[in-house]
């Protein structure tokens, strides 16, 4: 039984519906590695979506949020955002479970987050502005997420693997042209715990009180998290002035 309709669109000409249920695209996304980037996957994204809508279209128009009073949330702004369970909101920090979700994420080594963060998100940019197999544009996003994995000491680099969400309302995404940039999934149910934050884009050591803030607030209630890494999420243009909402996740284990 086909549950859901979804909108099926050709990316560059016309648009067309059709249907496809939630179970096919829950086992289409399941191909997908978790956290471990591969190029070659592309293809198999490809040939499993053909399967499902038996055609040859090149894109689908995938209905990435559900219809709900209570969504997108305001700091998503008009932007589109992955769809999340709210599991438990406390003074201190949410619990947000994720739904699958695809981002489009390259990795950065280096010792100064200026400079890293800076490099990744140029990579990524330039994929959304056309440096890809289609040299088509895409629409910006939220939140841009950056998985940081600290080094072992002061003079080591830092791992940092930034990462911009799929709209799949916009059709599957095209192969990036810099073979850095790397498409990827989420796993199943992907649970973190979020410590919500304003003003302007943090800079690191703003970064760094705020997870330690999180951090505090999970160990006090014997909540068990990743320690060894923990991501940093922007939702604004560095020309929003107002209503800035920043984010640190720590990945619930
Ligand atoms: C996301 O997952 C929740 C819970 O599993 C489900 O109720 C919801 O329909 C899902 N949303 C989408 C867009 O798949
Ligand atoms: C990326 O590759 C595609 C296909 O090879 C090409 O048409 C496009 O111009 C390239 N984009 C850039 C920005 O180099
Ligand atoms: C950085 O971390 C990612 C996983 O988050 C891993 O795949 C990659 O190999 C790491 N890179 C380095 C240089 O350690
Ligand atoms: C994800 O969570 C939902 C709700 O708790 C559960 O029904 C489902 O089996 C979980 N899926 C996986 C793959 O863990």
């Amino acid at each position: 039984m086909q549950d859901t309709i979804y909108l099926l669109c050709l990316v560059l000409h016309s648009c067309q519906l059709a249907t496809v249920s939630s179970e096919d695209i829950l086992k289409y996304l399941s191909k997908f590695p978790v956290s471990k980037p591969d190029d070659s996957l592309m293809n198999l994204w490809e040939s499993e979506v053909k399967k499902i809508v038996g055609t040859d279209n090149d894109g689908i128009l995938l209905q990435s949020v559900p219809v709900g009073a209570k969504w997108p949330p305001p700091f998503c702004h008009k932007l589109k955002c992955p769809y999340y369970d709210l599991l438990e909101s406390t003074e201190d920090y949410e619990l947000r479970r994720y739904n699958y979700s695809l981002w489009v994420t390259t990795n950065v080594a280096g010792i100064d987050f200026k400079q890293a963060t800076y490099e990744a998100f140029m990579r990524l940019f330039k994929y959304i502005q056309g440096n890809n197999e289609k040299g088509i544009k895409i629409e910006m996003t939220v939140p841009v997420t950056t998985k940081l994995i600290p080094g072992p000491g002061p003079a080591c680099e830092n791992n940092f693997t930034m990462s911009f969400f799929v709209d799949l309302d916009m059709g599957f995404p095209p192969r990036p042209n810099d073979t850095r940039v790397l498409i990827t999934r989420t796993p199943p149910n992907y649970t973190v715990y979020v410590r919500s934050f304003s003003g302007f884009t943090p800079s690191e050591e703003r970064w760094t009180t705020q997870a330690e803030a999180l951090y505090r607030a999970l160990s006090k209630k014997g909540h068990s998290f990743e320690t060894e890494y923990y991501f940093t999420a922007g939702y604004d243009s560095p020309f929003r002035i107002f209503n800035r909402h920043n984010e640190i996740w720590f990945l619930k284990k």
